[in-house]
C-alpha cells in the first residue's frame, strides 16, 4: 500500500499542497483530477522525491519509500529520440544497476536487454525494439516510456498527464495499459488526468484536488463539477 501522508509543499512563503493524505493499494489505478494550478504535478513530484516537502511522508507498506520503487511517466515523453526503442527501455534500469555511470548503451548486459524486451512486449511494442525512438508515433512513444518505467521494476507508477498529448485512440490504449498494469502486475498507479470521462472509464478510484486540498476521494463516477468552478471570492 502506497501512503502519502500530510504531504505539504511550499514555494517560498506560498503553500501549494496542504497536508494531502492519499493511499493507493497495489492493483489500483487512481486518477487525480483538478483544475490547472490545483497542485497535481507538485504532489506527484513530491511523492517521487523530485520536490522537497515542507512536511509529510511517503511510505510503502508502512516503511519509508525507496525512491527506486517509484517510476514516473510524463506528458512530454523524454525519450532519447536518436537511440533505439530498446536502449531507451534499458535506461529505465540504470538507477538500480551497479556501476551505472560507466554504462553506455553498447554495454547494456544481455540480461538487461532481455528484461527490456519483456517490458516492451508487455506494452505491445516488441516488434519496434530496434527502431529509433524518434520514428514512433506519440502514442507508441508513450508506451515505450511506460516500458522504460517498468524496466525500473517499480512498485508504484506515477503518471502526470500521460495522455494529454495523444489522440483519442492512443489515449484509450495508454489508459487501458495503465489499468492493466495495475490489475495484473499489482502496481499502485496514480495518474493525473484532465478528463473526468476518461477517469470514469478507466480508473478504479478518483481523487479530486482543489487549491492543494483533497476535496473528493471515491469511486470514479462522482460529481466532479466543483473541482473546476472558480474559487468563491469573499466580499470584504
Ligand atoms: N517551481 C515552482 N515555483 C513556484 N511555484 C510553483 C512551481 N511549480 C508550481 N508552482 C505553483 O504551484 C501551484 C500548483 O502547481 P502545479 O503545477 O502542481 O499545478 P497542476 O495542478 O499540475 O496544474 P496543471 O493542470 O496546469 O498542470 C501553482 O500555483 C503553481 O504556480
Ligand atoms: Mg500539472
Amino acid at each position: 500500500m502506497l501512503a502519502l501522508t500530510g504531504i505539504t509543499v511550499r514555494y517560498g512563503r506560498r503553500e501549494v499542497v496542504h497536508g494531502v493524505d492519499i493511499t493507493v493499494p497495489p492493483g489500483e489505478l487512481l486518477a487525480v483530477l483538478g483544475a490547472n494550478g490545483s497542485g497535481k504535478s507538485t504532489l506527484l513530484r513530491a511523492a517521487a522525491g523530485l520536490e522537497p516537502m515542507a512536511a509529510g511522508e511517503v511510505t510503502l507498506d508502512g516503511e519509508r519509500c525507496d525512491p527506486l520503487d517509484i517510476a514516473m511517466v510524463f506528458q512530454h515523453i523524454h525519450l532519447v529520440r536518436r537511440r533505439t526503442v530498446l536502449d531507451n527501455v534499458c535506461s529505465g534500469a540504470l538507477g538500480r544497476l551497479p556501476l551505472r555511470r560507466s554504462l553506455v548503451p553498447a554495454l547494456f548486459p544481455r540480461e538487461l536487454r532481455e528484461e527490456a524486451m519483456a517490458c516492451l512486449d508487455r506494452v505491445g511494442l516488441a516488434d519496434r525494439a530496434h527502431d529509433r525512438a524518434g520514428s514512433l508515433s506519440g502514442g507508441q512513444q508513450q508506451r515505450v516510456a511506460v516500458a522504460r518505467a517498468l524496466c525500473q521494476r517499480p512498485r508504484v507508477l506515477l503518471a502526470d498527464e500521460p495522455v494529454s498529448a495523444l489522440d483519442p485512440a492512443a489515449t484509450e490504449q495508454v489508459l487501458a495499459l495503465l489499468a492493466e498494469l495495475a490489475h495484473e502486475e499489482q502496481l499502485a498507479v496514480l495518474a493525473v488526468l484532465h478528463q473526468p470521462s476518461l477517469a470514469a472509464r478507466h480508473a478504479d478510484r478518483l481523487v479530486g484536488l482543489r487549491d492543494g486540498h483533497v476535496v473528493l476521494d471515491g469511486p470514479p463516477r462522482q460529481d466532479v463539477e466543483l473541482l473546476y468552478q472558480p474559487a468563491i471570492v469573499k466580499a470584504v
